[in-house]
């Protein structure tokens, strides 16, 4: 039997990732809400560790925000983040956990990075002001797996990877009218469009910028894979002090694509506007997720599919 501790089994990917081990009867799966285990608290997590013998973490727990709160809370980013990444990696190693994957983020890499953006941009140059301390605690979680593992591989037999997932979506996503990534906000902006019958929904930004979007699904399986793939595979395309993953949709699409999809999906009949007046943001983040591919992992589900899986859930959950 694998005791495998899922951290952040209620938020989107934990959830996707508990959804997926729990189809093995191989698999215990061992969960903690917020509410019961604070992961900031060192003491509880120690406590936490020290009674079940785990023997795997997936690390999808953190604090995340759009870039409003980011903004407004730079100092509860930064500091949750560091917290929850160093108790879970430090009290996974004192407990012999042999095997833990670390979620980032994409924010992690330069602002100004190369696209696609490889693995190896990583440090290469400035980051993106508004998300800084969450990315530099996204860092600083990868740069601990692989400190812990330079350390103690050797003698204690752990393996502790990182995956770095682009923009994700699907059942289980933020619905909130103020703070939601743009696939949930323009599902919600369209179907309440549609209900009210309203003649246009206006949509921020000029419609340019181009985004990669991964179903959830096909998050959790990479999540799966890259934590169980046989060492020597992973060795072969990573190095010991650059040793993320990339995990992405391979091709973007831009907004009012994007926007036209979700408008089609909903069945909403009136016109999309452009507020222009908006940001923009980077005109494209799209990542290289050749190395991933090259391991043997593919996402599945496409952009249409996926949204129309979305939309029948936030029908059931959220509207
Ligand atoms: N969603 C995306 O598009 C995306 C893209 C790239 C990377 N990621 C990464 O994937 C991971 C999971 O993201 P998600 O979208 O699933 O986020 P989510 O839905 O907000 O889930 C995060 C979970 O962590 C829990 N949590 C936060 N602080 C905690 C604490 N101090 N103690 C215990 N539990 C705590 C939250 O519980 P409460 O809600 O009760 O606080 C929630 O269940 C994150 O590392 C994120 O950076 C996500």
């Amino acid at each position: 039997m694998n005791r495998i501790y899922i951290a952040g089994d209620r938020g989107m990917v934990g959830s996707a990732i508990k959804r997926l081990l729990s189809t093995d009867s191989n698999n215990l799966i061992i969960t903690a809400s917020h509410k019961e285990l604070d992961l900031t608290n060192q003491k509880q997590v120690n406590e936490f560790f020290s009674d079940l013998s785990i023997d795997q973490v997936y690390l999808a727990a953190a604090k995340v925000g759009g870039i409003l709160a980011n903004n407004n809370y730079p100092a509860e980013f930064i500091y949750n983040n560091l917290m929850i990444e160093t108790n879970l990696i430090h009290a996974s190693f004192t407990n012999r956990v042999k095997k833990l994957l670390f979620l980032g983020s994409s924010c992690i890499y330069p602002k100004f990075a190369d696209q696609p953006i490889t693995e190896s941009s990583l440090l290469s140059g400035y980051l993106e002001p508004t998300n800084e301390p969450y990315a530099i605690a996204k860092i600083a979680g990868i740069k601990l797996c692989e400190s812990y593992n330079r350390q103690y591989s050797k003698e204690y037999g752990i393996d502790y990877r990182s995956i770095m997932p682009t923009n994700l979506y699907g059942p289980g996503d933020n619905y909130h009218p103020d703070n939601s990534h743009v696939i949930p906000a323009l599902i919600r902006r369209f179907h309440e469009a549609k209900i009210n019958n309203s003649s246009e929904v206006i949509v921020w930004g000029s419609g340019k910028p181009r985004r990669e979007f991964l179903y959830v699904d096909d998050m959790a399986r990479a999540s799966i894979f890259l934590n169980n793939l046989e060492r020597e595979k992973l060795d072969t395309l990573t190095s010991e002090m650059c040793s993320h993953v990339n995990a992405g949709y391979g091709s973007d699409y831009s907004i009012s694509e994007l926007s036209e999809i979700i408008k089609n999906i909903i069945g909403f009949e009136g016109k999309i506007n452009f507020d222009t007046s908006k940001p923009d943001g980077s005109p494209r983040k799209l990542m290289d997720s050749k190395l991933l591919n090259n391991l043997g992992w593919m996402p599945e589900t496409s952009l249409e599919e996926g949204i129309r899986k979305s939309y029948a859930n936030y029908l059931e959950n959220d509207a």
